[in-house]
């Protein structure tokens, strides 16, 4: 997930690789992704990957298909207070466990999908469960933007983009104005 409020410094150590986001439209951007297993040496330079990626775009949430991983691994820094501790996470096979009746507004964004914006709904608390990078079982309950941040980005690990959210017309808009952008980058490119 993008915003634009976020400004963070990067937070870089030696062996951590920016990794090229994909664009939408893009086939792996609508695939369900794979649980992963065992938490290996590779899954842990994973997260770091994307955590090194998200703050340099910048961005508050990246999940893995976005790089072309198909598996179930997401990251993000919600924090937003200014001078706050940055508070990087990486969630390995997270799933929903209980969403609030109550509902939010935020106006959501995705690296994916770069400069578009557009208000979403969703639960405005979400209780979630996942493995950590130490293997362990983890829950924690959201709120806020963390709350939109963490439902956005397990939505990309189910093949779900924030603009399934809004009408038709708008989410044919944004994905014409895409493909042209993907023109122009490859040109860019040749
Ligand atoms: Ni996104």
């Amino acid at each position: 997930m993008h915003d634009l409020r976020c400004a963070l410094p990067a937070i870089r150590s030696a062996g951590m690789t920016l990794r090229d986001i994909l664009i939408h439209p893009d086939p792996r951007l609508r695939t369900v992704t794979k649980p992963v297993g065992e938490i290996t040496d590779d899954i842990r330079r994973l997260a770091d990957d994307m955590l090194e990626t998200m703050y340099d775009a910048p961005g508050i949430g990246l999940a893995a298909p976005q790089i072309g991983v198909m598996s179930r691994v997401l990251v993000m820094d919600a924090v937003k207070e200014e001078g706050a501790a940055p508070r990087p996470m990486a969630l390995i096979n997270p799933e929903v466990i209980w969403s609030s009746e109550e509902t939010n507004v935020y106006e959501e964004g995705c690296l994916s999908i770069p400069e578009q914006y557009a208000e979403v709904t969703r639960p405005a608390e979400v209780k979630v469960r996942w493995t950590g990078l130490d293997g362990k079982a983890v829950e924690e309950q959201f709120e806020g933007l963390w709350a939109t941040c963490v439902q956005h980005e397990i939505d990309h690990l189910n093949g779900k983009l924030f603009i399934d959210y809004l009408r038709p017309l708008k989410r044919q808009m944004i994905t014409r104005k895409m493909q042209k952008l993907k023109r122009e980058m490859a040109r860019g490119e040749g």
